[in-house]
């Protein structure tokens, strides 16, 4: 399975801290944000990475990054999004480097503590289709929201509303998905929404009306890191649970850089 980071948009709820660099690259405690991202592909197995960003400032990913392998990335590729037209928009940008295989996706303001290993297995046996990962949260009117039908065992996910005024649960789907390669066939057909973007949580709700759509709990903590409060909040996360962070690759490549 290969992984696509999204760390395209123009950041505009981070201004002015985006007007000098891009989003993905501000500082989330002691590393810049895209470090969490390629840290969770990394260990859930994905060495095989593209990039997609995008805005003014792109080009100091690959000051940053170079070919990835002080990282320990196996292969690093980068992709450029023109303006910020949404983020199946940008997905649709990794079609030739996914050449047919299944992909995890994250978008590169997304953080969490533990791992994706279960899912991702889980996915890699899954036949077809999508997966996505939910997290109960305080604020789910800021995100793509699950409407649930039925109790207990047989409660189902019936529908995913992208930021509802009034949330019918708190539970959110994080920025972390499983697809198949129908995915850009997906993308192509959508139509831009009512904020003028071609959005994720119509890609999601099409692979559950066709019934292919499974989900699971993300365990930890999980938060975005797109705006004041959430980057604040992330680097407090980072700052206290430190030592979840410890096993990483990313910060034992830079312990050893170190010493
Ligand atoms: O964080 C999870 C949430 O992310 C989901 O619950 C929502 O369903 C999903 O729509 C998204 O909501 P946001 O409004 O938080 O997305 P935002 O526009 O902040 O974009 C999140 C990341 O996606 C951003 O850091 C980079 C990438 N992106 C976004 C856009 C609009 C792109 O690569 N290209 C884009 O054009």
């Amino acid at each position: 399975m290969k992984g696509v980071i999204l760390a395209g948009g123009l950041g505009t709820r981070l201004r002015p801290l985006t007007l000098v660099t891009n989003k993905h690259l501000l500082p989330v405690y002691d590393k810049p944000m895209i470090y969490y991202p390629i840290e969770c592909l990394l260990n859930a197995g994905i060495t095989d990475i593209l990039i997609v960003t995008g805005g003014e400032h792109a080009g100091d990913f690959l000051k940053l990054l170079k070919n990835g392998k002080d990282l320990g990335i196996g292969h690093l590729e980068y992709a450029y999004q023109e303006g910020e037209g949404g983020i199946a928009e940008a997905l649709k940008l990794a079609q030739d480097f996914a050449d047919g295989e299944k992909i995890c996706v994250i978008l590169g303001d997304n953080i969490i503590e533990q791992n994706i290993r279960k899912a991702a297995g889980e996915f890699f046996t899954q036949r077809s289709g999508a997966k996505i990962l939910l997290k109960e949260v305080p604020d789910p009117q800021r995100f793509g929201v699950v409407r649930f039908e039925g109790e207990g065992d047989d409660r189902r996910v019936a529908e995913i509303i992208e930021k509802p005024a009034d949330p019918p649960s708190n539970c959110a789907v994080t920025g972390i998905y499983f697809y198949d390669a129908d995915v850009f066939e997906v993308c192509q057909g959508l139509k831009p929404s009512g904020r003028g973007e071609l959005e994720i949580t119509d890609v999601n709700n099409y692979y559950l009306q066709r019934g292919d759509l499974t989900h699971d709990i993300l365990d930890g903590w999980w938060t975005d890191a797109g705006t004041f409060e959430s980057l604040f909040r992330a680097s407090e996360y980072i700052a206290r649970g430190g030592a979840n962070h410890a096993d990483q690759p990313v910060k034992k490549q830079i312990a050893e850089a170190a010493s």
